[in-house]
């Protein structure tokens, strides 16, 4: 590997520029280890100087598996009649931010199905509920719904939204996403940012019929987004889904996703996900968090109910008890001489202006 070269291109896409797809397309297919190293190391200092030094924790309640979606890697998609679906009642999610509070952390994420009978107003009173009582920072991941919902329960008190567009490349979406929109999804995502939610998205990697073009673009996407949030997960078959005899995504190819869109973005706050520490035996969200990812999202979703919560198999979360895992997650982010931050992570656009 010509490492002057490699040097380069890490500089040009680091640019303020609006960096070329070729430059991406090169990183995002290094395989020499040391060259590999040379960008997760790069990305590392990325993070360091924008975020510095601490994982953020943002506890996470699945309030509902009820979906419309036809997301055809999703366990929870509509069509899987094989898993029993539930919604919690208010007090159960009130319950969770209690507990979330209890531990120190500052922010309850609020994610479900795309319900299409949720009750907006319902779910308006939890939030004002949350921020009465805990003060949390309010994330909802409840999926596309309309200008109206999100501007109900932006003046309730939500802060941020997650809505990960998965590709952005809309033949590719629709192939996965029959009978739903792309262009309704950007939609939701504009909206979201004029409504003032810090919004949040992000892909999955390796997902049928994907290229590293594809995601090169996704990468060039999020930074015309200009994101306060950005995950990159790899994908994992569900067995009761169209795609159960797909392979896995790369890991490999995941961090070098998520380093590429750490030096491209800067400045989003990146969950080392869930998705990432439950492909294999391996805690891979520990490789995350030293190649770009800042932010770890503790489940504290009740025990019965978070079994159901399956959008692909053997998820981390199943087995452990939320606090004794913010323990033993203390231990190895202590490990990898990081500290753990309990401060609110609201999106760095908010606090500093970035040159
Ligand atoms: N593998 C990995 N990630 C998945 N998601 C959904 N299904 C899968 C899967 N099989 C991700 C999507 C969604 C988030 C909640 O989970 O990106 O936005």
């Amino acid at each position: 590997m010509d490492m002057q070269k490699l040097k380069s291109v890490i500089e040009n896409v680091y640019s303020d520029k609006i960096p070329e797809i070729a430059d991406i397309c090169f990183l995002l297919n290094l395989q020499e280890k040391d060259a590999v190293d040379v960008l997760f190391e790069f990305a590392d200092g990325v993070r360091d100087k924008y975020l510095g030094d601490e994982v953020i924790l943002r506890g996470i309640v699945e309030f509902s598996n009820y979906c419309v979606g036809t997301c055809s890697y999703c366990g929870l998609n509509r069509f899987n009649s094989e898993l029993k679906r539930y919604r919690l009642k208010a007090d159960q999610i009130i319950d969770g931010a209690k507990e979330i509070s209890r531990s120190g952390i500052k922010t309850i994420v609020l994610q479900s199905g795309q319900e299409d009978d949720l009750d907006s107003y319902w779910l308006k009173e939890i939030i004002e509920e949350i921020k009465v009582k805990y003060d949390l920072a309010v994330t909802l991941s409840i999926g596309e719904k309309s200008y109206q919902d999100y501007k109900l329960w932006r003046e309730a008190g939500a802060d941020r939204y997650l809505l990960k567009i998965e590709t952005s490349d809309s033949n590719l979406y629709h192939k996965l996403h029959p009978e739903m929109s792309y262009q309704n999804r950007v939609r939701c995502l504009n909206d979201l940012s004029t409504l003032g939610y810090q919004a949040g998205s992000g892909n999955i990697i390796g997902l049928k019929g994907q290229n590293v073009e594809n995601i090169a673009k996704d990468i060039l996407f999020f930074k015309k987004m200009r994101l306060g949030m950005l995950s990159v997960t790899p994908f994992i078959p569900n067995m009761n889904t169209v795609l159960s005899n797909e392979l896995p995504g790369d890991v490999m190819q995941t961090l070098k996703t998520l380093a590429v869109a750490r030096i491209v973005t800067k400045t989003p706050h990146m969950p080392a996900t869930t998705a990432i520490g439950s492909i294999d035996k391996k805690d891979w969200r520990l490789y995350a968090l030293k190649c770009g990812a800042n932010v770890i999202m503790p489940n504290f979703t009740p025990k019965n109910e978070r079994m159901l919560y399956e959008i692909y198999p053997n998820k981390i979360c199943f087995k452990e008890n939320p606090t004794k895992a913010i323990d033993s997650l203390f231990q190895k982010i202590k490990n990898i001489s990081r500290n753990i931050n309990f401060s609110r992570g609201d999106a760095v656009y908010l606090s500093k202006q970035i040159s």
